[in-house]
């Protein structure tokens, strides 16, 4: 077996030095994949199958992993690629789909099974034991989700892995370092995934595995430094994670030449707008120049009378438009214009790999032309979100800042059923202040009791406010004032959610917290909806 560590150490640049490259069949795991290599300190970047042979020679992968897929692919149509790339002297992983493809198309047998395999399963280890699978018992639990299977590996190849039911669980020509594998070591399920993966990156593709999160956050401030010169930067600020943790980066590599707008909707959560100015404003820790656009009213009067959902996205989204022309315009022409766009948001808009699910609510792409840059930089562009936070804290962000949850960029906009008012949008701050702060605490003490995270911490949760008043009682009084729902959800992807289970007491508190602090409301509301059939947020 080679070792990593017996290498010589490189000494240029391990992160260009050292890539593997995942191209993208359409699996649902494939951003799995690339963060797991990254777990094995190795940079790696997600591609669709169709990049160029040529492309993936210039960039030089020290190895080079397809994935898992939908199509069987041995139909004319189906998602394929050159036997070339079998022949470049580079290891290439085949998962799933991507074991199939390797060996139908090296001259292999691949069929639908007459057993389809789904979930854990048991896997008997027949070869490859010094190198893919060093360290892995001859008998050990994958995770399995296929309905084709490899009958006959392709010349070349030896059987390494089966099950009762999968003649060919992996296969592989160790001479070329081809490896093809039935099943998904980047699920958890598969017990020792994690180490089949290491195996591949570190030992098979001979990675020094020097990568690392200061490694990104030192690059990136080296590459915009380089790419910048002393061009002038614009960066829209929205104090949410990803434009923030850009925010911090470009501080750092060109201090002044960054001019940060940061437009205050109106329609943030309460004293998110201070807390922003807090941080990069004068006093703050970074030197740049910010500029707070306080728009409240300029929102507030463009709101009145509108209650469709989507009309109060478009305008909100408009209005940011307007306004950050309008500061752009007495800032001047700039270099460039930054972005926080972030490696799921390419994903998520259809520009990344092929496992694209469009989401119109994502700006990427760029702001309309009318804000005078010559270029887009999006130094982010290839992180998942908790690396995004890892780097917000390698740069100095507060935690606070780093581990806000999710905010829709129409914000309390979408929060508020029906019209917005600067009424309604004080009621709703100040109960979800409320019910974030009695879910805060309540988690705190969970964990502070039992050493562990409560099993229903939520992933997003705010209060919103319905459009629906209704008689109470409070003292002697007759009420009729608002009911404000709260919501909380657990969720992996934000695609589908539960609702999570608060406990009652939690809720209680909130309950009366809410109707006796705010103002103006007299019910409230826990939403037990699940994402399908509702969603996430209200509108
Ligand atoms: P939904 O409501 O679609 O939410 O289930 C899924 C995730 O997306 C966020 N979300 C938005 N983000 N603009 C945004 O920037 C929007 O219009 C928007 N709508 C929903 C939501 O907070 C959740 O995290």
């Amino acid at each position: 077996m080679i070792l990593w560590n017996s290498y010589e150490k490189q000494e240029e640049d391990t992160l260009e030095k050292e890539k593997i490259i995942v191209l993208d069949f359409g699996g649902q795991y494939n951003q799995l994949v690339a963060r797991r290599v990254r777990e094995c300190n190795v940079y790696c970047e997600i591609y669709s199958y169709r990049t160029d042979i040529e492309k993936i020679k210039e960039m030089n992968p020290k190895g080079i992993i397809l994935t898992g897929g939908p199509n069987s692919c041995y139909e004319a149509d189906s998602p394929t690629y050159s036997k070339e790339l079998f022949e470049l002297g580079i290891p290439v992983l085949g998962l799933c789909y991507g074991a199939q493809l390797m060996q139908h198309v090296l001259g292999g047998k691949v069929e639908k099974a007459p057993v389809r395999e789904y979930g854990k399963t048991e896997t008997f280890i027949d070869g490859a034991k010094d190198t893919l699978f060093a360290g892995v018992e001859d008998s050990t639990v994958v995770w399995m989700s296929h309905f084709d299977y490899i009958s006959k590996p392709a010349p070349g190849f030896d059987i390494i892995a089966h099950t009762v039911d999968c003649p060919v669980a992996a296969a592989a020509n160790e001479e070329k370092k081809l490896y093809a594998i039935q099943f998904h070591p980047e699920v958890l399920h598969t017990v020792r995934g994690k180490e089949i993966l290491f195996n591949f990156v570190r030992n098979i593709c001979q990675t020094e595995g020097s990568w690392r999160m200061d490694s990104f956050v030192e690059n990136a401030i080296a590459e915009v430094r380089e790419k910048v010169g002393d061009g002038k930067v614009l960066l829209a600020l929205s104090g949410g994670v990803d434009s923030s943790v850009l925010a911090a980066l470009l501080a750092k590599a060109i201090g002044k030449q960054l001019t940060c707008v940061f437009v205050d909707h109106g329609l943030l959560r309460k004293n998110e707008g201070d807390e922003v100015e807090g941080v990069f404003g004068k006093g703050g820790a970074f030197d740049i120049n910010f500029v707070r656009v306080n728009a409240q009213e300029r929102y507030y009067a463009k709101l009145k009378g509108v209650t469709e959902p989507e009309a109060k996205r478009k305008l909100i989204g408009e209005e940011f438009i307007r306004v950050f022309e309008e500061e752009a315009k007495k800032i001047g022409a700039v270099d460039f214009l930054a972005q926080g766009t972030i490696y799921p948001d390419v994903v998520e808009s259809g520009l990344g790999g092929e496992s694209a699910v469009i989401k119109s609510h994502h700006n990427v792409g760029g702001l309309p032309d009318y804000v005078d840059f010559k270029e887009i930089i999006e130094p982010l562009r290839n992180l998942f979100k908790d690396e995004v936070r890892k780097a917000g804290l390698e740069l100095g962000l507060p935690e606070y800042l780093v581990y806000r949850q999710p905010f829709p960029g129409p914000g309390l906009g979408i929060r508020i059923i029906g019209e917005v008012t600067a009424e309604k949008v004080r009621i709703v701050q100040d109960a979800d202040y409320i019910y974030r702060e009695e879910v805060d605490k309540a988690a705190a003490e969970y964990k502070k009791e039992h050493g562990v995270e409560a099993p229903w911490m939520p992933n997003q949760y705010f209060a919103a406010l319905t459009n629906m008043r209704s008689v109470g009682v409070m003292g002697d009084e007759r009420t009729y004032d608002y009911a404000v729902a709260v919501r909380a959800v657990r969720t992996i992807d934000f695609m589908t959610a539960e609702a999570a289970e608060i406990p009652f007491e939690v809720l209680q508190t909130v309950m009366s917290r809410v109707i006796n602090e705010v103002r103006g409301v007299n019910r409230v509301f826990y939403d037990l909806t699940s994402k399908p059939p509702g969603t996430i947020e209200f509108e």
